[in-house]
């Protein structure tokens, strides 16, 4: 068990009621015993999360986050356990002794990124070797400055499958640990090799000026052309944006979000200090989120081709949803920023962003290029195109003046306008509002009146585990009765297994406990499992009917196995150790 001090997560659990720490960021409403909200992890229209008081803990029924205050906190702030347990105890004014932040993880994930600072450095020195000058000679080809490639730290990994290994062994590190690192890669005889190799390297760096990890691209036309560190301990690639480090610290009131990592590192080399790109994959709503906590005049510069006309398309939407009206640019004449602004200059780059209007003024000038105005079918077709685009603006002020504009030039009622936006809108919010209850029905009904003969056993087992946890005195009566194998669900067993541990080692059962062991996911299973159905499974008789659900399945499938040729169990057992079930 970890060292965290846990009379220390008690007593920050006692100053944290994980209702008031939500409300402070979400609007809740009571229910009965329980409180609702929308959720702020998925955009929604109607509240599908609830806040527990009695359990501390929180579920959404639309898109399954769950957990206690630390998760929550995780979640929304885009922290880590440790920075989260640290977020709130500044919240409630608790100072933290340092040796209790000493717990496993933070050792993990201080050791990952004591690695990446050296594969860092590593990578950086391999510019000046005779092996790394064709990485240094990549970059200045592409225009950049050494005092460019310096700030960035940008470096070379060599053709080597083992250079980087071996020099972090030699500092004292474990291949266990670089395969945790995700800085190598493990074969199927079990020896680990160099993840990124003969590639100039890009290192991620966090807003605390962490290396978290790098971006590899390779020096020719091979694929991939991009080899991205995986999420690790220390880096979660969906949360993250490149260049936050510099753009934040800017004290800008814009950013730019670019498409790569080149384009960011091109333009700030040009003067432009806010930009920023998703790390090798597509936008996510974490990440738009994250901007417009910095932020709220953001101009969107992707690429100028199809791809980037779609994301484009996605991604203003995504801002939309979060209540901030983007600019967008298109630029003509190059396919991205970086050969734009070596083609025409800083100047010209800077002014087309100036002068960058609001994303929807750009999609509504494309709609209109599209259609002849003159004839009545087409002008039809355009203003329903318009409508459409309108109605995903949340403000309804802004709603407002773009129907406006579209009344006046094409000489429209805007009665007629306005109803026809409004019946999109409701619309829309319908369609959301299905999804959503089939999400909601999927999540918590479907898994009770399946006909799948393995929900029922998964009920089961949940139930027993919540009993357990509810009643920590039955301890005895269960274990005696029960083994774990008879548990079909890894993640079941496991939790059921931490219980059990700390019953017999006399800890306290505290669900904020079970975070040093569990996932952020794994804990939102768990919540699930505390908190739902707490009407049932309340009496001896019902848990005994569980157990021997359990025990019945188990023994029927010890049976089907005996029965099994030595292949058949041969494969049953792969299918076991590679975790498809
Ligand atoms: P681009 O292909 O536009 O690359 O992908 P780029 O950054 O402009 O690089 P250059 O100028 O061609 O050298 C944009 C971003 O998508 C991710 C990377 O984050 C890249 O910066 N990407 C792209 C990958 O992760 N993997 C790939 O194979 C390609
Ligand atoms: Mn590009």
């Amino acid at each position: 068990m970890a060292k965290i001090g846990e009379n220390f997560i008690y007593e920050l659990k006692n100053l944290c009621d994980i209702v008031s720490i939500i409300a402070s960021y979400v609007e809740l409403k009571s229910v009965g015993k329980s409180r609702k909200c929308l959720c702020p992890f998925h955009s929604e229209k109607t509240a599908s999360m609830v806040v527990y008081e009695d359990t501390q803990s929180f579920y959404c029924f639309g898109c399954g986050v769950g957990g206690d205050v630390i998760t929550f906190i995780e979640k929304i702030e885009n922290l880590n356990y440790v920075d989260s347990v640290k977020f709130l105890a500044h919240r409630v004014g608790l100072s933290i002794p340092d040796d209790d932040l000493d717990d496993q993880i933070s050792k993990k994930r201080q050791r990952i990124l004591a690695m990446n600072r050296l594969a860092a450095r590593f990578f950086y020195n391999n510019l000046k070797s005779r092996a790394g000058r064709i990485g240094l000679e990549y970059f200045q080809n592409r225009g950049l400055f050494l005092e460019t490639i310096t700030k960035f730290g940008l470096g070379y990994a060599d053709d080597s499958w083992d250079s980087l290994k071996n020099y972090l062994h030699a500092n004292g590190f474990f291949f266990e640990e670089m395969y945790d690192a995700d800085l190598v890669i493990k074969s199927t005889k079990g020896t680990y090799y160099d993840k990124f190799r003969n590639r100039v390297m890009f290192p991620i760096i966090d807003a605390k000026s962490d290396v978290v990890g790098f971006g590899g691209r390779v020096l020719d036309e091979s694929k991939p052309k991009y080899l991205n560190t995986s999420d690790t301990l220390a880096f979660k690639k969906s949360l993250g944006l490149y260049g936050l480090n510099f753009a934040k610290n800017a004290g800008l009131e814009r950013f730019i979000l670019c498409e790569g990592y080149m384009d960011v590192i091109s333009m700030y080399q040009n003067g432009f200090r806010g930009c920023v790109a998703a790390l090798g994959t597509a936008l996510t709503q974490a990440q738009v989120r994250l901007i417009s906590r910095h932020v709220d005049d953001i101009v969107i510069l992707f690429d100028s081709d199809e791809a980037g006309a779609l994301a484009m398309d996605r991604a203003y939407k995504m801002f939309l949803e979060v209540g901030i009206s983007p600019r967008a640019l298109r630029l003509k004449g190059a396919k991205d920023p970086d050969e734009y602004v070596k083609k025409y200059g800083s100047a010209r780059l800077k002014l087309a962003i100036d002068q960058s209007i609001s994303a929807i003024k750009v999609k509504i000038e494309n709609i209109a290029s599209k259609y002849n105005l003159n004839d009545p079918e087409q002008k039809k077709r355009y203003i329903n195109e318009y409508c459409h685009v309108v109605s995903d603006i949340l403000d309804p002020l802004e709603r407002e003046v773009y129907v406006g504009q579209l009344c006046q030039s094409l000489k429209v009622a805007r009665e007629i306008i306005n109803n026809h936006v409004n019946y999109l809108l409701q619309k829309k919010r319908k369609i959301c509002q299905k999804r959503l209850d089939k999400e909601i029905s999927r999540n918590i009904y479907t898994k009770r009146m399946h006909k799948n003969v393995c929900s029922k056993y998964e009920k089961a087992e949940r139930g027993i585990i919540r009993f357990l946890y509810n009643n920590p005195d039955y301890f005895d009566y269960i274990s005696s009765k029960i083994d774990d194998s008879w548990f079909s669900s890894k993640l079941n067993k496991k939790i059921y297994n931490i219980i059990c541990d700390r019953i017999k080692s006399n800890f306290a059962l505290d669900f904020l406990l079970f975070h040093e062991i569990l996932t952020t996911d794994e804990m939102g299973v768990f919540s699930k499992i505390v908190n739902e159905g707490k009407d049932f499974a309340n009496t001896t008789q019902e848990i005994d009917d569980y157990m021997r659900l359990i025990r019945e399945k188990y023994e029927k499938e010890a049976e089907n196995i005996s029965a099994m040729t030595l292949e058949q169990i041969e494969v049953r057992r792969k299918k076991y150790a590679s975790g498809k079930r």
